[in-house]
């Protein structure tokens, strides 16, 4: 397994729109764990897709933890994830790997339909709701070459810079 480098806003290349995976393989599957190792090494990584990584194929990877109002499935590969049904919207906010310095508000869809191939390649179907479904989502718009700035609710308001710890002066 290896660390892959990770593309940060403003690279262009995030703005790809990614290919379909044709066939589910020993090569894809060590691509996918390639990826999973960078998106653990990262902080708080609950998702990351293939083109983050230079890699500009259908695959996303997430382990959305439960919360208390928010059941989950736990890791999940999806390859070439297909959204079918959307529900609800509500305002949330994101970070990501690509843009590391910055959250944001978006809305997304509450609950969602989607189905996508495992790392098996069997047909999966899932019904995710809350932080698992916004996550989905935000990984699918990297596969369309969108980043959570693309869908800000408002430039001004709704994007915040992170804080960085700083020892006090002194
Ligand atoms: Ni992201």
């Amino acid at each position: 397994m290896a660390l892959l480098e990770i593309l940060a806003y403003p690279d262009p290349r995030l703005k790809q729109v990614s290919e379909p995976i044709a066939a589910v393989d020993n090569a894809l599957r060590a691509l996918i764990a390639d990826i999973e190792e960078t998106m653990r090494a990262g902080p708080g990584g609950v998702g990351i897709a293939a083109p983050q990584v230079g890699h500009f194929v259908r695959v996303v990877i997430v382990d959305v933890p439960p919360r208390k109002k928010s059941s989950s499935h736990g890791r999940q590969v999806l390859v070439n994830p297909e959204i079918t049904e959307w529900d609800g919207m509500v305002i949330g906010r994101e970070g990501c790997m690509s843009v590391p310095d910055y959250t944001g508000n978006v809305i997304r869809a509450e609950r969602i339909t989607l189905h996508a191939l495992d790392e098996q390649g069997l047909v999966r179907e899932f019904e995710m709701h809350g932080f698992e479904a916004r996550a989905v989502q935000h990984e699918i718009d990297h596969l369309d070459g969108f980043l959570f700035l693309d869908r800000l609710v408002s430039r001004r308001n709704d994007l915040f810079r992170r804080k960085i710890y700083q020892a006090p002066p002194g």
